[in-house]
């Protein structure tokens, strides 16, 4: 029997979501290079090979997607998260001034507004959900406003996408719920889109329309497709908020688990950026992307066939002891250097200054105001790859 028999691994597991560090300790130690039971996928755990991975776009290639699960053919479905260059990069390119950490500061006061006018509304003494109280509607909002969705319709917008990323136990295939949640999305989007082709306004679905890049197919400037359009908004709506929900109820969980460090915090604020920073690493949101191998591939001692379906989990890289010292404790201003937490390589997450800097706004308003703040119950959604809470229970404490 080979060592590795009992180690089993499905990121489609209820109880692995639940708690996927101790199999992703025996994944890194003893099959770095793991086969799916199934033989659908293999699994790279290690920091230094998701890493590598990352970078290697030739070779692990984005055109087929970012899940096995559901394929995409080029960007057909998901846009840019499954294109390779030098398509990714023109479209990609369109909104690259849009997301740097300046354009970022630019928005500081919007950002700003929406995290006040959200958090204003918490009363010390009380008990809320941290989900509805703020950490569904903060990302909601910000993504919101810069695609121009009537506020009326992002709560809407928000449930849609959390059906079409829950997953049901054990299974691969995406529900029934999560394809029609995807078909009202693309039909809402659609809408939004059309109505800015008559009425174009400085939100970033005109942006996105107004946009031309040369297209070394037809050698001149063209704009993008509606498909095109359609797919890159989409994929906006979903990751400008999704994940930013998670790194917010996540990091206040973990800053509750380890009292220390949220001390050091209320006492300085300035190591919130850091904090945060800390926040993606320890409990990450994003815990895996996938790849498809464009050649043969030779790794600790396996091989791996073109063609082949590889997950690269970066919620595993994340907590790797040969990259990170104790990486299972909580360590605000633990030394930096490469993190992939945001992917890495020419996919690395677009709005990663935004989603950090909506974040850093939440923790600095908490710490002044409900410094003593605690966590209770809380309740986990099962989704494709995104991990983190559905309900928060947060007491507010008495205040500062
Ligand atoms: C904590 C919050 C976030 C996390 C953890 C996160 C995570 C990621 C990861 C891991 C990738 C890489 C996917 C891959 O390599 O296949 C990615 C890509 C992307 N993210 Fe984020 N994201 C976050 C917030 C945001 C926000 C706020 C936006 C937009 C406003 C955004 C837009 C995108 C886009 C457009 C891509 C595709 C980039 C490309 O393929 O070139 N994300 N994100």
């Amino acid at each position: 029997m080979p060592a590795t028999s009992s180690l089993i691994y499905s990121p489609f597991s209820t109880a692995v979501f639940e708690d996927p560090y101790p199999v992703y300790r025996r994944l890194r130690d003893e099959a770095p290079v793991y086969r799916d039971p199934e033989q659908r996928w293999w699994v790279l755990s290690r920091f230094d090979d998701v890493a590598t991975a990352l970078r290697d776009w030739e070779t692990y290639s984005s055109k087929c997607g970012p899940a096995p699960e559901n394929p995409d053919e080029d960007g057909r479905k998901y846009s840019v998260i499954s294109m390779d260059p030098p398509r990714h990069d023109q479209i990609r390119g369109v909104l690259k001034g849009f997301f740097t950490p300046r354009a970022v500061a630019a928005l500081e006061n919007a950002l700003q507004a929406v995290v006040t006018h959200h958090l204003d509304r918490l009363r010390p003494g009380t008990t809320v959900d941290a989900m509805e109280a703020f950490a569904f509607s903060i990302p909601t909002d910000v993504i919101g406003d810069l695609l121009g969705v009537p506020a009326a319709d992002r709560e809407q917008l928000r449930v849609w996408w959390e059906q079409f990323l829950t997953r049901h136990e054990g299974e691969v295939a995406m529900p029934r719920s999560a394809i029609e949640a995807n078909r009202k999305i693309s039909a809402y989007i659609g809408d939004l889109i059309e109505s800015r082709r008559t009425r174009p306004g400085d939100d970033l679905i005109s942006i996105v329309l107004q946009a031309t890049f040369n297209d070394p197919d037809t050698g001149g400037d063209r704009s993008l497709t509606p498909h095109e359009v359609l797919m890159f908004c989409n994929l906006l709506s979903a990751a400008g908020s999704e994940t930013t929900q998670k790194l917010i109820s996540n990091g206040l969980v973990a800053l509750h688990d380890h009292p220390d460090q949220w001390q050091r915090i209320v006492g300085d604020p300035s190591l919130i950026p850091a904090a945060v920073n800390e926040a993606l690493r320890y409990d990450t949101p994003s815990h895996w992307v996938a790849r498809t191998l464009t050649r043969p591939v030779e790794l600790h001692g396996v091989s791996m066939a073109a063609g082949d379906w590889v997950l690269l989990l970066l919620g595993s890289a994340n907590r790797d002891e040969r990259r990170y010292e104790e990486p299972d404790r909580f360590v605000i201003d633990r030394p930096r250097g490469t993190d992939v937490y945001f992917g890495w390589g020419i996919h690395i997450c677009l709005g990663q200054w935004l989603a950090r800097r909506e974040a850093q706004l939440v923790f600095e308003y908490i710490a002044r105001n409900f410094p003593n703040y605690a966590i209770g119950a809380r309740e986990r959604v099962l989704t494709a790859t995104v991990r983190g809470y559905t309900s928060v229970e947060m007491s507010l404490g008495s205040g500062a």
